[in-house]
């Protein structure tokens, strides 16, 4: 599906376009930003490459990624991305990530970007399960996923190399059955 605009009160979420590169730098290019994301930090041109990478792949078909911009409606500042990636068709499974640039935090548009993108993923897209891995020691995130309404399903021990440390992931999920109900476990 492309392409793809989602609307809320205070932001739009759309597709990438290759002048949005100097705006993406603003995060693609921060270490504090991507600490705990596979992500840079990018120079310039990694950044220009790194856009223009995702916009040839939003017009794959079928198309798995939809890495999209949350453009804030107010001043049309770009505040960073919100991302599915399919990874099973079969299974109606796919991921969801974000990362917003520093000035932008503590201000809930995470929150409200991931929800936008959840509602897209299950009823536009037809996912039934969505999931998400954040690092233990990035409480912020967690409280996105859960306020979006995922469940803590376990500790993927040492899921990831970053920075040459090897780290584990908190694995969160929800399926599109779980709208408004509350997480059992808690
Ligand atoms: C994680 C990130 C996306 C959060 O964005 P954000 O717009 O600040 O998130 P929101 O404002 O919607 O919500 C953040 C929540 O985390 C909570 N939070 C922030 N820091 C926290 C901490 N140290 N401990 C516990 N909760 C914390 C906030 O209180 C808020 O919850 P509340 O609204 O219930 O008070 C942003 O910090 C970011 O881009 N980080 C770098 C990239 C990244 O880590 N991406 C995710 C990879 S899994």
């Amino acid at each position: 599906m492309w392409p793809v605009t989602l609307d809320s009160e205070r932001m739009v979420v759309r597709e990438l376009a290759d002048s949005d590169a100097p705006a993406v730098h603003k995060w693609a290019g921060d270490r504090d930003t991507v600490r705990w994301v596979p992500l840079g930090p990018l120079d310039h041109p990694g950044t220009a490459q790194y856009v223009a990478q995702l916009v040839i792949q939003a017009q794959r078909v079928p198309r798995l990624g939809y890495t999209l911009a949350i453009e804030r409606r107010s001043d049309h500042a770009l505040l960073g991305t919100v991302s599915i990636e399919i990874d099973s068709f079969e299974h109606k499974r796919a991921e969801l990530g974000y990362i917003l640039r520093r000035d932008a935090w503590g201000q809930g548009y995470a929150t409200e970007a991931a929800g936008l993108i959840r509602d897209f993923a299950f009823s536009q897209l037809g996912v039934y399960r969505l999931w998400a891995v954040c690092d233990p020691d990035n409480p912020a995130s967690s409280a996105v996923l859960r306020k979006i309404g995922m469940r803590l399903e376990g500790v993927m021990r040492g899921d990831l190399l970053v920075g040459g440390e090897r780290r584990d992931s908190l694995l969160h999920a929800m399926v599109v059955t779980d709208a408004g109900d509350p997480d059992p476990y808690l």
